[in-house]
Formats: C-alpha cells, structure tokens, sequence
C-alpha cells in the first residue's frame, strides 16, 4: 500500500519524507488555505520533496474552467496529478484532461457509483473519504470494498485512495483491505509509530541498563 501525506505544510511533508515511507501528496483547497504564500509557490515546493505524486485541487466548478486549470496546475511538475471534485462538470473535466494524458484524482467521492463513474471517465484515483463516511454513522469501510470489489470485477485501471483518514486503526483497515493507497494526515503516520508499551519496553530497558552501570566500550 502506497502512504501519501494529507497536508500542504512542506515542513511536515519533510519530516516525514526522512523516514524513507512516503510515496506521494494530496493536499485541498483547505490544505493550502492553512498555508502562507502563494499555492503555486507551495505545490512547487512539495512536488521539489515528494516524487511521487501530488495532488492539486481546480477551484473551478465548470468543466471548462477545470480543464483550463487542470492543464496549467499538471504544468507546475511531472509528479502533479489533478484534482477534481466529483459531479457531472469533475466526470466532463476528467475525460478531457485523461486524453491529454494528465493525470487525475477524482476527490469527494462518497459512493461506489459516483467511483464506478470516474473510473470510467479515466480518473487515474478514485477516493473513498472514510473519516467523513464514519461522522455520518456509516461504515466508510464498506464502500472501500465495495469500490475495490467494482475495480476488479471489471479491471478498471484507477487505484483507490483511502482518505479522510482519523486514526492508525483506518491505516490499519486500509491496509487489510488492499487499498492501493491511504492519504494520512501527518500527525496519525507519527501515531502509527508510536505505541505505549513500546515506550514502556524503551524505559525498562534503559533503567535496567543504567541501574547494572553497563556501557558498550566500542
Ligand atoms: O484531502 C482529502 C481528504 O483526506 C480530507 O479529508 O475529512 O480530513 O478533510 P478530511
């Protein structure tokens, strides 16, 4: 399973980039709203830390407007991939932008038809907002296999982003249920790391080492 983070901070995108685990970047328009600066400027930065793929939502909601805008923001770097919202304009815009072979994230999606739809208009990711599904008292992991069932029964070629992601436990769902990828918010891969009795075992091993008055002479 691919783990790109859910942020726009280059700061948090750096820390975490150190650890060698990361393969890509979504970020939104709230995302880059949380930023100082410019959101060119900002893309620019992440897609000069990241490799792998970074998505950049169109503030557009015409087709027209999308396609204009989606062109110019896969034109910042190679690794961009384009986001669009969801809709009739998003499914208009994601046809286009496909056969002029720019890639796209089709965001907002909170059902398996709305997914089976952009995978066929060429999306090259297709999401499920997990976090958002679970608010609601639905399972957000229902529609994660049942999007994931619809990609195989008919090979369709876009890959299933898990998003909106709350806590470890939904990494951990993710991962079980074969998601190609899961978009993290930064503070949760730091929580993925962590665990109390790890932090116990450190302590207790330390203590007992220290009290001994052992020392590696190397
Ligand atoms: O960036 C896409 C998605 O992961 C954001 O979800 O619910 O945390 O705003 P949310």
């Amino acid at each position: 399973m691919e783990i790109w983070a859910d942020t726009a901070n280059t700061a948090e995108i750096e820390k975490i980039n150190a650890l060698g685990i990361l393969d890509g970047v979504t970020t939104n328009p709230s995302l880059i709203a949380k930023e100082a600066g410019d959101p060119i400027a900002i893309l620019k930065r992440i897609t000069s830390v990241v490799k792998g793929p970074v998505s950049a939502e169109v503030i557009s909601v015409e087709a027209d407007g999308m396609i204009k805008e989606g062109t110019k923001l896969a034109g910042i770097a190679p690794n961009i991939v384009v986001k669009i919202p969801m809709g009739i304009e998003g499914l208009k815009a994601i046809k286009v932008l496909h056969q002029k072979g720019i890639r796209t994230n089709c965001t907002l999606t909170f059902s398996a038809n709305q997914a089976l739809l952009a995978a066929k208009a060429g999306a090259s990711y297709v999401n499920a907002f997990v976090g958002r599904i679970d608010d609601e008292g639905d399972d957000g992991f229902r529609l994660v296999q049942d999007i994931l069932v619809m990609l195989e029964n008919y090979k369709l070629q876009s890959e299933l982003i898990v998003a909106s992601i709350r806590h470890p436990w939904h990494v951990h769902l993710s991962a079980q249920a074969g998601a190609h990828v899961a978009t993290i918010p930064t503070a949760v891969i730091e929580k993925m790391a962590s665990h109390i009795r790890t932090t116990e075992g450190i302590n207790k091993f330390l203590a007992d080492w220290n009290k001994a008055g052992k020392e590696y002479k190397i």
